[in-house]
């Protein structure tokens, strides 16, 4: 999965090339961030677990990032949107996780999909962000939601590697007759983990992760 949300493993494959194609949008969005002095909102995917978003807006420089574990302080990024325009950077990027939580924004009818999951992307994150921000700051601000783009395309070296390898463990754990487990990296180790280990609860963003890529972006 591109979320990255699978537990005993370091990464799944697809979040590597998921999360490459969302840093080439934010690199183009900050060409036009920075010719319109505008500032813009990019809405990632990873569903309930924010480590597309963290990874994404660390690579690109983000001035805010939003994470469905951690909840949103509108004001903290006002504030740090404000203080950097005071010191004279004319544009912007956030990068807003598709799960963030807005109790603005969320209702009972979330539509549901097919295995039951919410539909994040029918709730607008990234818009709600940017009115907020061109309402509060009297800046420009547009946003931008990736969608399904991040999920296709040519997979990175490292998820040609990882997915490799874990292949090769899928067979040998066959091989072996040792079922109901799922191969991992752990380290640079693969390694087969029972699968209810694995997927019975997402592993989502701690918040020492947080602190970090707060202590680059909030200056
Ligand atoms: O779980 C992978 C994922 O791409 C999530 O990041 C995203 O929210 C969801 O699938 C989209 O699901 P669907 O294709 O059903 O809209």
């Amino acid at each position: 999965t591109m979320d990255n949300d699978l537990n005993h493993t370091d990464y799944t494959f697809g979040f590597d090339t998921a999360a490459g194609v969302a840093l080439d949008a934010a690199d183009r969005l900050l060409d036009t961030a920075r010719s319109h002095r505008r500032i813009l909102v990019l809405e990632v995917m990873g569903r309930h677990a924010g480590w597309v978003a963290l990874h994404v807006g660390i690579a690109a420089g983000a001035d805010w990032i939003t994470l469905p574990e951690i909840p949103l302080d509108t004001q903290a990024m006002l504030s740090a949107l404000r203080r950097k325009r005071e010191r004279g950077k004319t544009w912007g990027l956030v990068v807003a996780s598709e799960g963030t939580e807005l109790p603005a924004l969320d209702t009972d009818d979330v539509q549901l999909d097919a295995f039951g999951h919410a539909s994040l992307s029918k709730r607008a994150v990234g818009e709600y962000l940017a009115t907020e921000i061109e309402q509060s700051l009297g800046v420009e601000t547009r946003s931008v939601t990736l969608g399904h783009v991040q999920r296709g395309g040519t997979p990175s070296l490292f998820d040609r590697v990882l997915g490799s390898r874990v292949g090769i463990k899928a067979a040998d754990l066959v091989k072996e007759g040792d079922w109901g487990k799922m191969a991992a990296i752990q380290g640079t180790e693969v390694v087969g983990v029972d699968l209810e280990l694995a997927a019975g609860t997402l592993k989502t963003v701690p918040v020492k992760f947080w602190e970090e890529a707060v202590s680059l972006i909030n200056k």
